[in-house]
Protein backbone atom coordinates (compact mmCIF):
# COMPACT_ATOMS: atom_id res chain seq x y z
CA UNK A 1 0.00 0.00 0.00
CA UNK A 2 1.36 3.27 -1.09
CA UNK A 3 0.37 6.87 -0.11
CA UNK A 4 -0.58 9.25 -2.52
CA UNK A 5 -1.69 11.85 -0.30
CA UNK A 6 -3.21 11.78 3.41
CA UNK A 7 -6.04 8.66 3.52
CA UNK A 8 -5.13 8.46 -0.30
CA UNK A 9 -3.61 5.13 -1.21
CA UNK A 10 -2.65 2.43 -3.98
CA UNK A 11 -3.84 -1.00 -3.35
CA UNK A 12 -3.59 -2.57 -6.47
CA UNK A 13 -0.68 -4.97 -8.22
CA UNK A 14 1.67 -5.01 -10.29
CA UNK A 15 2.28 -7.53 -12.49
CA UNK A 16 5.93 -7.62 -13.81
CA UNK A 17 6.16 -10.41 -15.94
CA UNK A 18 2.50 -10.17 -17.87
CA UNK A 19 3.69 -9.97 -21.68
CA UNK A 20 0.72 -9.70 -23.46
CA UNK A 21 -2.76 -8.03 -23.15
CA UNK A 22 -6.07 -8.78 -24.53
CA UNK A 23 -3.45 -11.69 -26.31
CA UNK A 24 -3.30 -9.41 -28.78
CA UNK A 25 -1.16 -6.29 -27.68
CA UNK A 26 2.69 -6.62 -26.87
CA UNK A 27 3.63 -5.51 -22.90
CA UNK A 28 7.40 -5.46 -23.39
CA UNK A 29 7.69 -3.68 -19.54
CA UNK A 30 4.96 -5.55 -17.71
CA UNK A 31 1.86 -3.32 -16.26
CA UNK A 32 0.12 -2.54 -13.32
CA UNK A 33 -3.46 -2.88 -12.49
CA UNK A 34 -4.28 0.70 -9.75
CA UNK A 35 -6.61 0.42 -7.88
CA UNK A 36 -7.05 3.15 -5.00
CA UNK A 37 -8.38 3.57 -1.57
CA UNK A 38 -9.98 6.41 0.02
CA UNK A 39 -10.33 6.70 3.41
CA UNK A 40 -12.98 9.50 4.19
CA UNK A 41 -13.75 10.56 8.37
CA UNK A 42 -17.32 8.53 7.38
CA UNK A 43 -16.68 6.14 4.47
CA UNK A 44 -14.54 4.06 2.67
CA UNK A 45 -14.27 3.46 -0.92
CA UNK A 46 -11.94 1.39 -2.91
CA UNK A 47 -11.43 3.14 -7.10
CA UNK A 48 -11.41 -0.09 -9.10
CA UNK A 49 -9.90 -3.44 -8.57
CA UNK A 50 -7.51 -5.45 -10.22
CA UNK A 51 -7.05 -8.38 -12.90
CA UNK A 52 -8.54 -11.75 -11.46
CA UNK A 53 -5.21 -13.04 -11.76
CA UNK A 54 -3.91 -10.42 -9.46
CA UNK A 55 -6.94 -10.79 -6.66
CA UNK A 56 -4.84 -11.95 -3.50
CA UNK A 57 -2.65 -9.34 -3.91
CA UNK A 58 -5.69 -6.39 -3.83
CA UNK A 59 -6.87 -8.63 -0.98
CA UNK A 60 -3.21 -9.09 0.67
CA UNK A 61 -2.83 -5.11 0.47
CA UNK A 62 -6.81 -4.12 2.02
CA UNK A 63 -5.95 -6.88 4.75
CA UNK A 64 -2.88 -5.72 5.74
CA UNK A 65 -4.55 -1.68 5.72
CA UNK A 66 -6.78 -2.91 8.18
CA UNK A 67 -9.67 -2.12 6.32
CA UNK A 68 -12.76 -4.58 7.53
CA UNK A 69 -15.38 -2.65 6.34
CA UNK A 70 -15.36 -1.07 2.46
CA UNK A 71 -18.63 1.30 1.85
CA UNK A 72 -18.02 1.89 -2.21
CA UNK A 73 -15.98 -0.14 -4.56
CA UNK A 74 -16.47 2.42 -7.70
CA UNK A 75 -16.00 0.64 -10.75
CA UNK A 76 -14.74 3.11 -13.71
CA UNK A 77 -14.52 0.86 -16.05
CA UNK A 78 -16.08 -2.90 -17.62
CA UNK A 79 -13.05 -4.18 -18.15
CA UNK A 80 -11.89 -7.40 -16.38
CA UNK A 81 -8.08 -5.90 -15.79
CA UNK A 82 -9.81 -3.32 -13.58
CA UNK A 83 -13.19 -5.35 -12.24
CA UNK A 84 -12.29 -8.76 -12.20
CA UNK A 85 -11.40 -8.91 -8.66
CA UNK A 86 -15.40 -6.90 -7.48
CA UNK A 87 -16.78 -10.42 -6.87
CA UNK A 88 -14.19 -11.40 -4.51
CA UNK A 89 -13.67 -7.92 -2.93
CA UNK A 90 -17.97 -8.18 -2.98
CA UNK A 91 -17.54 -11.51 -0.64
CA UNK A 92 -15.07 -10.25 1.24
CA UNK A 93 -17.18 -6.82 1.86
CA UNK A 94 -20.68 -8.15 1.73
CA UNK A 95 -22.05 -4.00 2.75
CA UNK A 96 -20.34 -2.50 -0.08
CA UNK A 97 -21.71 -1.22 -3.23
CA UNK A 98 -20.64 -1.08 -6.58
CA UNK A 99 -20.63 2.72 -7.82
CA UNK A 100 -21.31 2.59 -11.63
CA UNK A 101 -22.87 4.33 -14.24
CA UNK A 102 -25.98 2.59 -16.01
CA UNK A 103 -23.88 1.26 -18.33
CA UNK A 104 -21.15 -0.34 -16.31
CA UNK A 105 -23.54 -1.28 -14.89
CA UNK A 106 -24.91 -3.52 -17.59
CA UNK A 107 -21.45 -4.64 -18.54
CA UNK A 108 -20.83 -5.87 -15.46
CA UNK A 109 -24.21 -7.59 -15.10
CA UNK A 110 -23.15 -9.30 -18.30
CA UNK A 111 -19.55 -10.48 -18.15
CA UNK A 112 -18.75 -10.99 -13.97
CA UNK A 113 -22.87 -11.58 -13.01
CA UNK A 114 -22.71 -9.49 -10.15
CA UNK A 115 -26.49 -9.08 -8.82
CA UNK A 116 -28.44 -6.10 -9.38
CA UNK A 117 -29.15 -4.85 -5.49
CA UNK A 118 -24.98 -4.74 -5.33
CA UNK A 119 -25.38 -1.55 -7.08
CA UNK A 120 -25.38 1.74 -6.41
CA UNK A 121 -25.96 3.96 -10.15
CA UNK A 122 -24.40 7.43 -10.79
CA UNK A 123 -24.71 10.16 -13.38
CA UNK A 124 -22.44 12.34 -14.68
CA UNK A 125 -21.37 15.11 -12.50
CA UNK A 126 -22.97 13.35 -9.36
CA UNK A 127 -20.87 13.69 -6.16
CA UNK A 128 -20.62 11.02 -3.23
CA UNK A 129 -19.42 12.41 0.44
CA UNK A 130 -17.19 9.79 2.27
CA UNK A 131 -17.38 12.70 4.95
CA UNK A 132 -14.48 15.23 4.71
CA UNK A 133 -13.92 13.88 1.17
CA UNK A 134 -16.22 14.05 -1.92
CA UNK A 135 -15.86 11.86 -5.03
CA UNK A 136 -17.18 13.73 -7.78
CA UNK A 137 -17.76 11.59 -11.02
CA UNK A 138 -17.83 12.25 -14.70
CA UNK A 139 -18.52 10.44 -17.62
CA UNK A 140 -15.62 10.46 -20.05
CA UNK A 141 -16.60 8.00 -23.05
CA UNK A 142 -14.66 5.60 -24.62
CA UNK A 143 -11.58 6.05 -23.48
CA UNK A 144 -11.09 2.35 -24.23
CA UNK A 145 -15.22 1.38 -24.12
CA UNK A 146 -18.19 3.24 -23.99
CA UNK A 147 -19.22 3.00 -20.17
CA UNK A 148 -16.13 4.56 -18.93
CA UNK A 149 -16.16 7.18 -16.25
CA UNK A 150 -13.75 9.35 -14.17
CA UNK A 151 -13.50 10.51 -10.53
CA UNK A 152 -12.32 13.85 -9.41
CA UNK A 153 -11.56 13.54 -5.72
CA UNK A 154 -12.79 17.42 -4.97
CA UNK A 155 -10.79 17.99 -1.90
CA UNK A 156 -7.49 16.47 -3.11
CA UNK A 157 -7.49 17.44 -6.53
CA UNK A 158 -7.22 14.40 -7.94
CA UNK A 159 -8.46 13.20 -11.02
CA UNK A 160 -8.62 9.28 -11.63
CA UNK A 161 -9.51 9.21 -15.16
CA UNK A 162 -9.29 5.52 -15.42
CA UNK A 163 -7.33 4.14 -18.70
CA UNK A 164 -7.31 7.57 -19.99
CA UNK A 165 -3.35 9.21 -19.30
CA UNK A 166 -2.24 5.06 -18.98
CA UNK A 167 1.07 2.96 -19.56
CA UNK A 168 1.42 -0.51 -19.19
CA UNK A 169 4.75 0.08 -17.08
CA UNK A 170 5.50 -2.07 -14.26
CA UNK A 171 7.98 0.11 -11.91
CA UNK A 172 8.10 0.26 -8.33
CA UNK A 173 7.68 4.21 -8.52
CA UNK A 174 4.43 5.61 -7.31
CA UNK A 175 5.25 8.60 -9.01
CA UNK A 176 6.54 9.23 -12.43
CA UNK A 177 10.06 9.79 -11.74
CA UNK A 178 11.38 9.28 -15.13
CA UNK A 179 9.12 11.40 -17.62
CA UNK A 180 11.05 10.12 -21.21
CA UNK A 181 10.31 6.05 -19.97
CA UNK A 182 6.94 6.99 -19.09
CA UNK A 183 6.38 8.93 -21.97
CA UNK A 184 6.90 6.51 -24.49
CA UNK A 185 4.97 3.98 -22.46
CA UNK A 186 2.33 5.83 -22.49
CA UNK A 187 2.17 6.90 -26.53
CA UNK A 188 2.61 3.35 -26.95
CA UNK A 189 -0.40 2.79 -24.32
CA UNK A 190 -2.24 5.87 -26.36
CA UNK A 191 -2.01 4.54 -30.02
CA UNK A 192 -3.18 1.16 -28.77
CA UNK A 193 -6.14 2.21 -26.76
CA UNK A 194 -7.06 5.31 -27.25
CA UNK A 195 -6.10 6.14 -30.49
CA UNK A 196 -9.48 5.12 -32.18
CA UNK A 197 -11.42 8.01 -30.02
CA UNK A 198 -9.02 10.92 -30.75
CA UNK A 199 -12.29 13.35 -30.69
CA UNK A 200 -13.53 11.81 -27.59
CA UNK A 201 -10.12 12.58 -25.91
CA UNK A 202 -9.78 16.05 -27.13
CA UNK A 203 -13.30 16.64 -25.94
CA UNK A 204 -11.97 15.43 -22.19
CA UNK A 205 -9.11 17.40 -22.55
CA UNK A 206 -11.10 20.57 -22.73
CA UNK A 207 -13.43 19.53 -19.85
CA UNK A 208 -10.35 18.34 -17.76
CA UNK A 209 -8.94 21.97 -18.18
CA UNK A 210 -11.74 23.53 -16.66
CA UNK A 211 -10.91 21.93 -13.30
CA UNK A 212 -8.04 22.01 -10.82
CA UNK A 213 -5.85 18.89 -11.37
CA UNK A 214 -2.34 18.51 -8.57
CA UNK A 215 -2.32 14.38 -9.38
CA UNK A 216 -3.75 12.52 -12.34
CA UNK A 217 -3.72 8.67 -11.03
CA UNK A 218 -4.88 6.52 -14.36
CA UNK A 219 -5.57 2.88 -13.97
CA UNK A 220 -2.36 1.59 -15.37
CA UNK A 221 1.43 3.12 -14.50
CA UNK A 222 2.78 5.57 -12.34
CA UNK A 223 0.84 8.56 -10.80
CA UNK A 224 1.47 12.06 -12.41
CA UNK A 225 2.23 14.60 -10.06
CA UNK A 226 3.01 16.68 -13.24
CA UNK A 227 -0.42 17.00 -14.80
CA UNK A 228 0.34 19.46 -17.44
CA UNK A 229 3.29 16.79 -19.05
CA UNK A 230 0.54 13.91 -19.49
CA UNK A 231 -2.31 16.13 -20.65
CA UNK A 232 0.02 18.56 -23.49
CA UNK A 233 1.26 14.97 -24.84
CA UNK A 234 -2.26 13.91 -25.36
CA UNK A 235 -3.37 16.94 -26.31
CA UNK A 236 -0.60 16.87 -29.45
CA UNK A 237 -0.85 13.38 -30.20
CA UNK A 238 -5.18 13.59 -30.52
CA UNK A 239 -4.65 17.14 -32.43
CA UNK A 240 -5.05 16.43 -36.18
CA UNK A 241 -1.37 17.72 -36.42
CA UNK A 242 0.94 15.34 -38.17
CA UNK A 243 4.78 15.13 -38.66
CA UNK A 244 6.78 14.64 -42.21
CA UNK A 245 7.14 11.10 -41.47
CA UNK A 246 6.39 7.90 -43.26
CA UNK A 247 5.59 4.47 -41.87
CA UNK A 248 6.59 1.98 -44.50
CA UNK A 249 4.82 -1.41 -43.13
CA UNK A 250 6.39 -4.62 -45.24
CA UNK A 251 6.91 -7.82 -45.68
CA UNK A 252 9.20 -9.59 -48.23
CA UNK A 253 9.37 -13.16 -49.04
CA UNK A 254 11.69 -13.54 -51.88
CA UNK A 255 13.13 -9.82 -52.32
CA UNK A 256 11.40 -8.44 -54.32
CA UNK A 257 9.37 -6.51 -52.03
CA UNK A 258 12.50 -5.89 -49.97
CA UNK A 259 14.81 -4.45 -52.60
CA UNK A 260 11.77 -1.66 -53.38
CA UNK A 261 10.94 -1.23 -49.74
CA UNK A 262 15.13 -0.35 -49.44
CA UNK A 263 15.24 2.05 -52.39
CA UNK A 264 11.97 3.58 -51.10
CA UNK A 265 13.99 4.16 -47.67
CA UNK A 266 16.84 5.79 -49.79
CA UNK A 267 14.74 7.96 -51.82
CA UNK A 268 12.71 9.14 -48.47
CA UNK A 269 15.13 9.87 -46.52
CA UNK A 270 17.21 11.59 -49.74
CA UNK A 271 13.74 14.21 -49.92
CA UNK A 272 14.46 14.91 -45.86
CA UNK A 273 11.49 12.79 -45.08
CA UNK A 274 11.68 10.57 -41.64
CA UNK A 275 11.11 7.08 -42.45
CA UNK A 276 9.73 4.20 -39.85
CA UNK A 277 10.32 0.94 -41.50
CA UNK A 278 8.66 -1.99 -39.76
CA UNK A 279 9.70 -5.26 -40.77
CA UNK A 280 6.04 -7.29 -40.34
CA UNK A 281 7.67 -10.45 -39.54
CA UNK A 282 9.85 -9.30 -37.18
CA UNK A 283 8.52 -6.40 -35.49
CA UNK A 284 6.17 -5.79 -32.05
CA UNK A 285 3.11 -4.04 -33.32
CA UNK A 286 3.15 -1.58 -30.53
CA UNK A 287 5.91 -0.02 -31.91
CA UNK A 288 4.13 0.32 -35.22
CA UNK A 289 0.88 1.62 -33.42
CA UNK A 290 3.27 3.73 -32.16
CA UNK A 291 4.35 5.42 -35.29
CA UNK A 292 1.29 5.70 -36.61
CA UNK A 293 0.07 8.16 -33.80
CA UNK A 294 2.42 11.14 -35.70
CA UNK A 295 2.99 10.03 -38.95
CA UNK A 296 1.81 11.98 -42.57
CA UNK A 297 1.94 9.05 -44.49
CA UNK A 298 1.49 4.67 -44.35
CA UNK A 299 3.28 2.70 -47.15
CA UNK A 300 2.24 -0.95 -47.02
CA UNK A 301 5.03 -2.93 -48.88
CA UNK A 302 3.79 -6.86 -49.36
CA UNK A 303 4.67 -9.11 -52.15
CA UNK A 304 1.43 -11.53 -53.10
CA UNK A 305 0.27 -14.58 -51.71
CA UNK A 306 -2.56 -16.63 -53.21
CA UNK A 307 -3.60 -13.58 -55.23
CA UNK A 308 -4.06 -11.52 -51.87
CA UNK A 309 -1.49 -9.75 -49.77
CA UNK A 310 0.30 -11.81 -47.33
CA UNK A 311 -1.31 -12.16 -44.12
CA UNK A 312 1.07 -9.55 -42.12
CA UNK A 313 0.32 -7.44 -44.68
CA UNK A 314 -3.22 -7.79 -44.19
CA UNK A 315 -2.64 -7.83 -40.34
CA UNK A 316 -0.90 -4.54 -40.58
CA UNK A 317 -3.53 -2.69 -42.59
CA UNK A 318 -6.33 -4.39 -40.53
CA UNK A 319 -4.65 -3.18 -37.07
CA UNK A 320 -4.44 0.32 -38.86
CA UNK A 321 -7.88 0.45 -40.22
CA UNK A 322 -8.86 -0.32 -36.47
CA UNK A 323 -7.13 1.87 -35.02
CA UNK A 324 -7.56 4.84 -37.14
CA UNK A 325 -4.53 7.44 -37.21
CA UNK A 326 -5.00 10.91 -38.20
CA UNK A 327 -2.63 9.67 -41.13
CA UNK A 328 -3.12 11.93 -44.09
CA UNK A 329 -2.01 9.64 -47.07
CA UNK A 330 -1.43 6.51 -47.81
CA UNK A 331 -0.07 3.82 -50.68
CA UNK A 332 0.88 0.37 -51.28
CA UNK A 333 4.07 -1.12 -52.86
CA UNK A 334 3.40 -4.92 -54.20
CA UNK A 335 5.13 -7.19 -55.96
CA UNK A 336 3.42 -10.50 -57.89
CA UNK A 337 4.70 -13.61 -59.37
CA UNK A 338 1.71 -14.06 -62.08
CA UNK A 339 -1.27 -12.20 -61.05
CA UNK A 340 -3.58 -11.25 -58.36
CA UNK A 341 -5.51 -8.81 -56.45
CA UNK A 342 -3.23 -7.40 -53.43
CA UNK A 343 -3.67 -3.90 -54.10
CA UNK A 344 -7.32 -3.70 -53.96
CA UNK A 345 -7.64 -6.18 -50.97
CA UNK A 346 -5.34 -3.98 -48.73
CA UNK A 347 -7.23 -1.03 -49.94
CA UNK A 348 -10.33 -3.07 -48.82
CA UNK A 349 -9.04 -3.27 -45.46
CA UNK A 350 -8.22 0.13 -44.79
CA UNK A 351 -12.18 1.47 -45.50
CA UNK A 352 -11.86 3.72 -41.81
CA UNK A 353 -8.77 5.28 -42.93
CA UNK A 354 -9.36 8.91 -44.10
CA UNK A 355 -6.47 9.22 -46.02
CA UNK A 356 -5.30 10.13 -49.68
CA UNK A 357 -4.50 7.64 -51.65
CA UNK A 358 -0.58 7.66 -53.16
CA UNK A 359 -0.37 5.99 -56.93
CA UNK A 360 0.57 2.29 -55.61
CA UNK A 361 3.56 0.62 -57.45
CA UNK A 362 2.65 -2.88 -58.61
CA UNK A 363 5.66 -4.92 -59.79
CA UNK A 364 6.18 -8.43 -61.87
CA UNK A 365 8.65 -10.52 -60.08
CA UNK A 366 12.19 -8.66 -59.31
CA UNK A 367 11.87 -4.54 -59.69
CA UNK A 368 13.47 -3.34 -62.82
CA UNK A 369 14.80 0.43 -63.48
CA UNK A 370 11.56 1.08 -64.52
CA UNK A 371 10.11 0.53 -61.20
CA UNK A 372 12.59 2.07 -59.51
CA UNK A 373 11.76 5.24 -61.08
CA UNK A 374 8.05 4.52 -60.29
CA UNK A 375 9.38 4.42 -56.26
CA UNK A 376 11.01 7.67 -57.14
CA UNK A 377 8.00 9.37 -58.06
CA UNK A 378 5.89 7.93 -54.81
CA UNK A 379 8.21 8.98 -52.90
CA UNK A 380 8.26 12.81 -54.87
CA UNK A 381 4.49 12.38 -54.63
CA UNK A 382 4.53 12.02 -51.16
CA UNK A 383 7.11 14.59 -50.70
CA UNK A 384 4.39 17.19 -52.83
CA UNK A 385 1.69 15.83 -50.59
CA UNK A 386 3.24 16.82 -47.62
CA UNK A 387 4.08 20.40 -48.80
CA UNK A 388 0.82 21.00 -49.89
CA UNK A 389 -0.61 20.06 -46.78
CA UNK A 390 1.53 22.54 -44.95
CA UNK A 391 3.09 19.54 -43.07
CA UNK A 392 6.90 20.42 -44.32
CA UNK A 393 7.58 23.90 -46.45
FE1 LIG B 1 -7.20 -1.14 -18.48
FE2 LIG B 1 -9.60 -1.02 -20.79
O1 LIG B 1 -8.78 -1.67 -19.28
Amino acid sequence: MRQLRPDVYEVGAIDWDRRLFDELIPLPDGTSYNAYLIKGSEKIALLDTVDPTKTDVLVGNLVSAGIDHLDYIVAHHGEQDHSGSIPDVLTIYPDAKVVVNQKCKDLLVSHLHIEEDRFLVITDGQTLSLGNKTLRFMDIPWVHWPETFATYLVEDRILFPCDMFGSHLATSSLFVDDWPTVERAAKRYYAEIMMPFRSYIRKHLARFAGIQIELIAPSHGPVYDKPGLIMDVYADWSSDRVKNEVVLAFVSMHNSTRRMVSHLIEVLMDLGITVRPFNLSRTDIGELAMALVDAATLVLATPTVLVGPHPLAAYAATLANALRPKTRFASIVCSYGWGGKAIEQLQGLMGNLKVELIDPVLVKGLPRDEDYLALDRMAQQILDKHKQAGIVQ
